[in-house]
């Protein structure tokens, strides 16, 4: 049998939510340009409708950071597989996670990038799973909170799989 996916968060109230959150994010940031950082690779989607969404001027760079293995219980030995390429000191940066957990991932982040002299950083995640942190972040922007369940969808994968959905679905494992 396959894995089974149930959807938990529809395309539309996505894009729903993306909107407002750009629209939120332009009024906040009105008269300045933002740094957008793409955490690699579970952001991709969230990443490129926000920008599209985000009405001041937008520059992106890429970050790639390892947490989870092949599992999904989260580790506390983040590394970073790839850095930015551009420096950040003095810009406005935005992370852009697609899903902060127990948080150890952000936790690690943030202060490597505060050493590096942003004029502000802030983050941006599409899903809050609020109930399983571990250690604390400030996570300015969250378009949904979300129960403790594994999911899937919208660029986050169980095993490097199903990130091409279109949804956020719950999914039960085949074992
Ligand atoms: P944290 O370090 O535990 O906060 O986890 C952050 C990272 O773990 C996210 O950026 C995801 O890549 C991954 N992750 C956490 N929960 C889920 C999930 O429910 N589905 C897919 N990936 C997840
Ligand atoms: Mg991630």
């Amino acid at each position: 049998m396959a894995d089974k996916i149930t959807e938990l968060i529809s395309e539309d109230l996505i894009d729903t939510k993306v909107r407002q959150l750009g629209e939120r994010i332009s009024r906040e940031y009105s008269g300045k340009s933002i740094h957008l950082i793409c955490i690699l690779k579970g952001s991709i989607f969230f990443f490129s409708d926000l920008a599209k969404r985000i009405k001041v001027p937008v520059t992106m760079d890429f970050m790639s950071v390892s947490s989870y293995g092949s599992g999904t219980e989260s580790k506390g030995d983040v590394r970073i597989k790839k850095d930015l390429d551009d420096s950040i000191k003095g810009k406005h940066v935005i992370i852009v996670e697609d899903i902060v957990d127990s948080g150890y991932t952000l936790s690690k982040i943030i202060p490597i990038l505060r050493d590096r002299e942003p004029a502000s950083l802030e983050v941006a995640t599409l899903l809050d799973k609020p109930d399983r942190r571990v250690v604390d972040v400030e996570v300015k922007y969250t378009c949904f909170n979300i129960p403790d369940e594994f999911v899937v969808g919208y660029g986050l994968d169980y095993d490097q799989k199903y990130r091409d959905l279109p949804y956020v679905g719950v999914i039960k494992f085949d074992n």
